[in-house]
């Protein structure tokens, strides 16, 4: 039997590894060391050209066909093959977020401290749910970083997340939890007699992951509450009162009040005090998604917004978008951490903490047990290189980018701006049109094929528009005019086509 698969090494390597392991997974160091080097240079290489490519292009369906339907096969392959591969198969075909003129969803590129960070963190390997080890303290450490940037109180605590979706499903069961314990309804006839009644409330803007994570949950539509939204696409207190008020008087319980801050839609930011105000006195828990806006609090000119941010129960943030840290990294904060523990310690003979008592285990606050130590070690890398003013002026740098997109629409006589801010999305149309619904789904598929820029629509004020979110630090100036340019040719050539333009 070949004990290790060094045929897979270069020929001069005829040295025994020191300890790597034996059987079909061990390598030979050196080549182990051969291939890492040519990763790193492929992917700075990668990086760097990245501009200059297309955006996306579409994949070819025998290219698709490739990755869905080939077989393992019965012999392993060797490690160069994985570089070959990616080069190949994979890079040719991203979602497009890396590159500076990608505005279509809230996706970041990734910050250069968090991929080396990603690839440090996966040869530790650790499992940052059970035993002790130093990721899991680093965790705390860049949760507590991640409340103090938010404006949360010290007291908060939390757990990473593989994104916001996750981080919302864990708010509502933490608050569904602290809710039903608060009552004396944890359990038993008394826990199926209140759940049956628990109603939600949230700003008809908010992201769908809140429904979601309410399904998930066992709350049904029926007592799901969106609530209306104002002229800026803020929830409205008053809506939200009435709302509650009439479901106390049925008989219903309100439990929970989700606000967004930065609406995926608009970049809308919910009212937080009178929230709150309502929340205290009516006995329910006050979440704010702040999966794209919840650092907002540490920008001057939007500090005023975040008035109050220190009282809501929990928070999520995903520094995944904000902060451009590599996919998949979110947070949900939670100022009295110990409602994370009553909802989520459960105990286990194979899993018992040793003598003396350590702090609780991170599997205590989350659904996970085996989880990965990348985010930690990516996000405190990210959040080590920006640097507190750093982490400002990045969200600065998606601000300025965002306002200087609104005068360029504003001073365009084909452009109209529909919504957009204070977070950094920006919402238009075309003027010279009809501007049918179908026209602007249309130019944004065309834009996505060109490959030269890629944005999205959104419906506002139940209108298909165009939406640009700004969340790249690599993104300039000459992008946004780019993306502009790309916009009208692409309705250019739709007009030009002799059915089209103005009978929809
Ligand atoms: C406000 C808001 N909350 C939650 C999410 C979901 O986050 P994730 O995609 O990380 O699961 C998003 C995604 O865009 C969002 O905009």
């Amino acid at each position: 039997m070949n004990r290790f698969p060094y045929d897979h090494a270069p020929a001069h390597f005829s040295e025994p590894p020191l300890s790597w392991g034996e059987g079909p997974a061990a390598v030979h160091p050196k080549a182990l060391r051969d291939e890492l080097i040519a990763a790193a240079e492929w992917v700075c290489q990668y990086l760097g050209q990245l501009p200059e490519a297309p955006v996306s292009r579409p994949m070819p369906g025998r290219r698709r066909a490739r990755l869905h339907d080939a077989p393992l096969d019965r012999t392993g392959g060797e490690l160069r093959q994985i570089l070959d591969f990616v080069r190949e198969e994979i890079a040719p075909f991203p979602t497009g977020n890396g590159h500076p003129a990608f505005f279509a969803w809230i996706n970041s590129p990734p910050a250069p401290a968090g991929l080396i960070a990603e690839l440090l963190a996966s040869a530790i390997n650790a499992t940052c749910g059970m035993g002790e080890n130093a990721l899991m303290d680093l965790e705390r450490g860049t949760v507590r970083i991640l409340a103090d940037l938010a404006g949360l109180p010290a007291s908060t605590g939390g757990v990473l997340t593989s994104g916001g979706s996750m981080a919302n499903l864990l708010a509502l069961a933490t608050a569904r939890t602290w809710f039903l314990t608060r009552r004396g309804s944890g359990d038993g006839p008394a826990y199926d007699r209140d759940h049956a009644r628990l109603t939600l409330y949230y700003n008809t803007q908010a992201h769908m992951s809140v429904a979601k994570a309410a399904a998930c949950i066992g709350i049904p539509t029926h007592r799901l509450r969106p609530i209306p939204s104002d002229t800026q696409h803020r929830l409205d207190p008053a809506a939200l009162r009435a709302a509650v008020t009439a479901d106390q008087a049925a008989g219903l319980l309100p439990f929970c009040t989700v606000t967004t801050l930065g609406t995926t839609a608009t970049g809308a930011v919910d009212p937080l005090e009178p929230v709150t105000a309502l929340c205290r006195s009516t006995g329910m828990w006050h979440h704010a998604d702040g999966a794209w806006g919840g650092l907002g609090a540490m920008v001057p000119a939007l500090a005023h917004l975040y008035q109050g941010v220190a009282d809501v129960d929990s928070m999520t943030v995903d520094p995944h978008k904000t902060l451009s840290v590599p996919v998949g990294c979110g947070a949900l904060l939670v100022t009295d951490p110990e409602h994370l523990h009553t909802a989520f310690a459960h105990r286990a003979s194979y899993l018992t903490p040793g003598e003396p008592a350590t702090l609780p285990w991170l599997s205590h606050s989350t659904i996970e047990l085996t989880r990965p130590g990348t985010r930690a070690l990516t996000l405190w890398a990210t959040l080590h290189h920006l640097g507190r003013d750093g982490v400002t002026t990045l969200l600065q740098h998606y601000l300025s980018l965002a306002d200087r997109l609104r005068d360029k629409i504003t001073a365009s006589r084909r452009l109209e701006l529909v919504a957009g801010g204070p977070w950094p999305v920006t919402c238009f149309r075309l003027t010279d049109t009809a501007g049918p619904d179908a026209l602007h789904t249309r130019i944004a598929h065309r834009v996505q094929t060109a490959g030269r820029a890629y944005l999205a629509t959104v419906t506002v004020h139940d209108q298909t528009v165009l939406r640009a979110c700004l969340c790249n630090y690599r993104t300039r100036e000459s992008d946004l005019d780019l993306l502009l340019r790309e916009v009208l040719q692409a309705a250019d050539s739709d007009c030009a086509e002799p059915t089209r333009c103005t009978t929809e």
